[in-house]
């Protein structure tokens, strides 16, 4: 092993211990289900595994951390959602590549560090996240933690830039469930809005690609339907499914991200 001369190991710990201490200055939350999750690369043989493979535009970075299970800032990495997308086999989300091409965009400012803060979960259908049930709490639990770090330097709180939300499968098995997506959806966001103090909050929406049920199109012209001001749709349909039928492939969570990042640029 080569020495390190002592300066340049102090002067390594330092950097070490900056980098740990990093807090973001622009945060934002992805909730939903499987496909916000992450399952590119998760999809084939029995067992179900991920395949490992991390695209470039998924690859860590200093400027890129996540919020932990238990609220802690830590450098992304794929999947993105470990410990969070619980008793499910996790690849690669919609997240890492959004946030790579926000960081890519002159319209934010070069020292811009992301915070993502994932809440998503598996199999959810819109009514697992209304007012008070435990994923809806959890989200609006992770959203306020995000935005009352504080840094270590004395930086300003990061801001929320966006709730990116990609949801809505579970509600194609029911008529029912299909039928009254639109409201369920308007009731969400402003409850989430209310509860973080953010009347404001940019909402993304990803209109569905697939669909446990066969009511995708029901719910598909429901999202299209939702009135809110401040809310965005970005239309996952067409991009390239794994032979499940159901999740986007590693590719398809690529293009997807960065989808949602130029509809989150051109809000600024
Ligand atoms: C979704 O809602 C059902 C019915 O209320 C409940 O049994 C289930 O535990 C919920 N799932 C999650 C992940 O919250």
């Amino acid at each position: 092993m080569a020495k390190l001369s002592l300066p340049l190991l102090l002067l390594l710990l330092l950097v070490a211990t900056a980098t740990a201490g990093r807090t973001p200055t622009l945060v934002f939350l992805l909730a939903g289900q499987s496909n916000m999750g992450g399952r590119g690369g998760a999809t084939s043989g029995n067992g179900k595994t991920w395949d490992g493979v991390v695209p470039p535009e998924c690859a860590p970075s200093q400027r890129i951390l996540r919020l932990s299970p238990d609220l802690r800032w830590e450098e992304a990495r794929e999947p993105l959602h470990a410990g969070i997308d619980v008793h499910n086999v996790l690849g690669i989300g919609p997240g890492m590549p959004f946030a790579h091409a926000v960081l890519a965009s002159r319209a934010v400012p070069p020292d811009t560090v992301i915070g993502l803060v994932p809440c998503a979960q598996g199999g959810t259908p819109i009514a697992n996240w209304s007012r008070s049930t435990e994923l809806y709490d959890r989200m609006v639990t992770r959203g306020r933690a995000a935005m009352a770090t504080v840094g270590h330097g004395g930086e300003a709180r990061p801001k929320l830039g966006a709730l990116l939300w990609y949801q809505g499968e579970a509600d194609t098995i029911r008529r029912e469930d299909a039928e009254v997506y639109a409201p369920r959806m308007e009731a969400m966001v402003r409850d989430v809005r209310r509860d973080l103090a953010l009347p404001e909050l940019l909402v993304i929406q990803v209109g569905i690609a697939t669909g446990q049920g066969k009511f995708v199109d029901l719910v598909r012209d429901a999202q299209k339907a939702v009135k809110l001001p401040n809310l965005k749709y970005v239309d996952a349909k067409g991009l390239p499914i794994a032979n499940d039928y159901t999740h986007l492939t590693t590719a398809a969570q690529v293009t997807l991200g960065k989808m949602l990042a130029k509809a989150y640029l051109a809000t600024l």
